[in-house]
This record gives C-alpha cells, structure tokens and sequence, in this order.
C-alpha cells in the first residue's frame, strides 16, 4: 500500500473512533437524559461502554497516524525504527499531535469515571471530545489558519453530534425494550437536526473556501471528490428522514438506521480520501 493510501486508510479509522467518542456523551447528555421518568439503567452503562471503547480507539488510531506520518517521510522499510518515530513525534508535527493524544486520553478518563451517572465525568467527555475535534485540526488542510481551523472544528463536531449520537444509539437500543427504543430515537431526532445543520453549514464554507469557483467541482480529483462526498452524506440525510418519520409515528427503526451507518462509513472513507487530495 503506498504512503498516501496508509495515510488515508489510518485517517478513515481515527475518523470512524471520533464519531462515537463525541456522539455517546451526546447521547448521554441529550438523548437519554430526556427520557422521562427515565432511560433503562444498562442504557446509560452501554452508552458508557461505546464511548470509553470508542475513546481508547481514538488512542490506537492516533497511534497508528504517527505511524503512518513516518510511514510516508521515511518510507515502510524504516517507518517503525525508534529513531524515526522519534524524529516523527519530535517535530512541529509531532507537537501538534501531542494535543490530540492528551485530548483523547482526558476522553478515555472521563468516560471510565462516568460510571453510576457521574454528570461531572459526563461534562468533561464532552468537553474534551470537543477539544478533540480541535485539535485535529491542528493537522489538516486547516492547520495555522485560524478561521479555517474554526470551521474544521465546527464540522467535526457537527457530524460527530449526528453520526456519532446515531451509531452509539444503533449500538446501545437493540439490548432495550421497544418503547424505550422508540422513545430514544425520538429524543435523538432535535440532536440529529442540529448536528446535520452545524456539519452541511460548515462543510459548504470549508467546500467553498477550498474550490475557489465551481467548475472546480468536476474538473479537479478533489472536486469530484467532495461530490461523491456529498451525495453520500444526502444518503446519508434521506435514510436520517425515513428514520426521523418512523420514530414520530412510534414505529421501530428496523433496517433503515443500518443502512444510513453504511452510508455514514462511506462518508467517512471519501472523507479520508479528500483530505489526502491537494486543494485545486
Ligand atoms: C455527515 C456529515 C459529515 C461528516 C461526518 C464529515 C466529516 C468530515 C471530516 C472528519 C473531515 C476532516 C476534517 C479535518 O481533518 O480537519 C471533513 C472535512 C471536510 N468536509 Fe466533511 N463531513 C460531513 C459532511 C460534509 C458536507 C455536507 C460537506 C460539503 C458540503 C463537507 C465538506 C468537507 C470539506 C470541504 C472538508 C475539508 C477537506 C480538506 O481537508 O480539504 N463535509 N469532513
């Protein structure tokens, strides 16, 4: 695999953990906190258990981006030496990253102390997995712009309230009885709303900020990109509605939420990809 595939496919997986990292404090927070008189026990204690595996997965994931940044400056055959990785996390690079790890170990903490409805731990996992979306862009397109950053950060956040919030759900309710399901996919519908609106808004100001006119849509591999980019995510959003629609007539939520999460996964690889292209 050459060093921007490795670059793409280790991005896709931090991507993938930082969905579920920010989305289950949400789903805590404001899904089954609404829920009256109140959301099952294990609810809270499986949300619980996505956001400390997702966290420690943002931990590995980060792992493996040092890697593959030594990967792609020093080649496969010395990538794992001691030296380069140090070379690696040594630079300005390497500096930047150092956020990002403390970051996502301040997630992992926060959500293994969150146990027995701890709301202080609850508050500090979503601090700090916003503080994540942060500090990735410390590394991106975005880094050492600060508007730029700001709206990076505002993506990120977006689209881990929406898929995120979505793939703890999808992960936590099959284990729950039929009207707490529904109950919980109804309270998450406002979350989802908002989520989408802050990662469209911010996606469509970053898209435009980095296409400059719109022939650049089809005329360059990043445009066509960012195209397949979007009509997945509005795959993503007709399957969010068909969801949305059976939730409200207190129906359950059978196939449609698994194939809006294939849809979120295709997202988050053409996202992998888009970040590797250079800007037009
Ligand atoms: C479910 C919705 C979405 C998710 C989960 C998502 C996720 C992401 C992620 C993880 C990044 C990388 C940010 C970084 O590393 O700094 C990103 C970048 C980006 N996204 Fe999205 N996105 C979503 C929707 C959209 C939409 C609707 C648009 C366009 C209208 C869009 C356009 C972009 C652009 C232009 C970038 C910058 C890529 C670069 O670094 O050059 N995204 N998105």
């Amino acid at each position: 695999m050459n060093a921007v595939a490795t670059e793409a496919a280790t991005k896709a997986i931090l991507y993938a953990a930082l969905l579920p990292t920010v989305g289950a404090s949400a789903a805590f927070l404001f899904v089954a906190a609404r829920l009256r008189p109140q959301a099952p026990a294990s609810v809270e204690s499986s949300i619980r258990r996505v956001g400390l595996i997702a966290a420690s997965g943002v931990v590995v994931a980060l792992a493996l981006r040092a890697w593959a940044q030594a990967d792609a400056t020093f080649g496969l055959a010395d990538s794992f030496s001691p030296e380069s990785l140090h070379t690696i996390l040594t630079s300005r690079w390497g500096l930047r990253w150092d956020w990002q790890l403390l970051a996502a170990v301040a997630c992992t903490i926060a959500y293994a102390g969150s146990g027995g409805g701890r709301r202080v731990a609850w508050f500090a996992a979503a601090a700090s997995g916003v503080a994540l979306c942060v500090a990735l862009t410390l590394t991106g397109h975005a880094s050492g712009d600060p508007w730029r950053m700001t709206v990076h950060a505002m993506h990120l956040t977006g689209g881990s309230l929406w898929l995120g919030t979505l793939t703890t759900l999808a992960l936590v309710t099959p284990s729950i009885d039929a009207e707490s399901r529904v109950a919980l996919f109804r309270a998450f519908s406002p979350v989802a709303l908002a989520g989408a609106g802050l990662a469209a808004a911010a996606g469509a100001t970053t898209a435009w900020m980095y296409l400059g006119a719109v022939d650049q849509i089809w005329q360059t591999p990043y445009g066509r990109t960012l195209a397949i980019k979007v009509i997945l995510v509005a795959c993503v959003a007709v399957c969010g509605l068909v969801n949305w629609r059976r939730a409200d007539a207190g129906a359950g939520q059978g196939r449609v939420v698994a194939l809006e999460l294939l849809f979120a996964a295709a997202v988050i690889v053409s996202t992998a990809v888009l970040t590797e292209l250079e800007h037009p």
